[in-house]
């Protein structure tokens, strides 16, 4: 997506060769209008595929996920972390490991906003060793909700998440795929 490449171009910061900083529009500034632009984008891609629910995680896919739903009419529910749940049989919960930020979340979700019979578009800002979205697939299996596809805004795909989810037989399909952050160089594949 060509907007987008060119706001990581112009915008984002190289923290070293893993770590793309994009917080002046997507991870803690949010420029609406490039959300806006993501929202029309990926609702074009996935009209018609009978998509019933966006699921996000906070914090940071809540921005590019509300304004997919709002493309596609759909609502959109995230994935709250917590660091103690108390056990709730209303919640879909999951166990999620950051290589990034070497933390261990569980994440969970309301049965009451996700179940069976619903056809799930899972939606994240990155996708780095692809954990997250493995948790949110589990929380659409514990409701017995089927998957679309995985949309994600920005991949890194010098680390191993597309991978593992493709070999999991998903569809993974990303905004933009960055190969490299070496030599302070972004570099886009595709
Ligand atoms: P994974 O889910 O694909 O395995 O990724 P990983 O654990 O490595 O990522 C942990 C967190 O770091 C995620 O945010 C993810 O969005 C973020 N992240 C990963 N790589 C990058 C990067 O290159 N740049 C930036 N800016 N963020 C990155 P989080 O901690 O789950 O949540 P939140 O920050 O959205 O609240
Ligand atoms: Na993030
Ligand atoms: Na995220």
């Amino acid at each position: 997506m060509d907007a987008l490449k060119q706001m990581i171009l112009k915008q984002g910061k190289v923290l070293d060769e893993n770590i793309l900083k994009v917080d002046s529009f997507l991870t803690h500034q949010i420029d609406p209008k490039l959300m806006d632009k993501i929202g029309r984008h990926v609702a074009n891609t996935y009209k018609n595929k009978g998509v019933t629910k966006i699921v996000t995680i906070e914090s940071s896919g809540i921005a590019p996920a509300a304004f997919i739903g709002l493309h596609m009419d759909l609502p959109v529910v995230f994935a709250r972390k917590q660091k103690s749940l108390t056990m709730n049989s209303e919640l879909l919960m999951s166990e999620v490991y950051s290589f990034t930020k070497q933390v261990t979340n569980t994440i969970a979700i309301s049965n009451k906003y996700l179940q069976e019979g619903d056809n799930v578009l899972v939606v994240d800002d990155f996708l780095a060793n692809g954990q997250a979205a493995l948790g949110l697939i589990e929380l659409c299996k514990q409701a017995g909700a089927s998957i679309e596809a995985i949309s994600i805004v920005i991949e890194k795909s010098f680390q191993e998440g597309r991978k593992l989810l493709e070999d999991k037989g998903y569809k993974v399909d990303s905004l933009a795929r960055v190969g490299s952050l070496k030599n302070n160089q972004i570099q886009f594949i595709d």
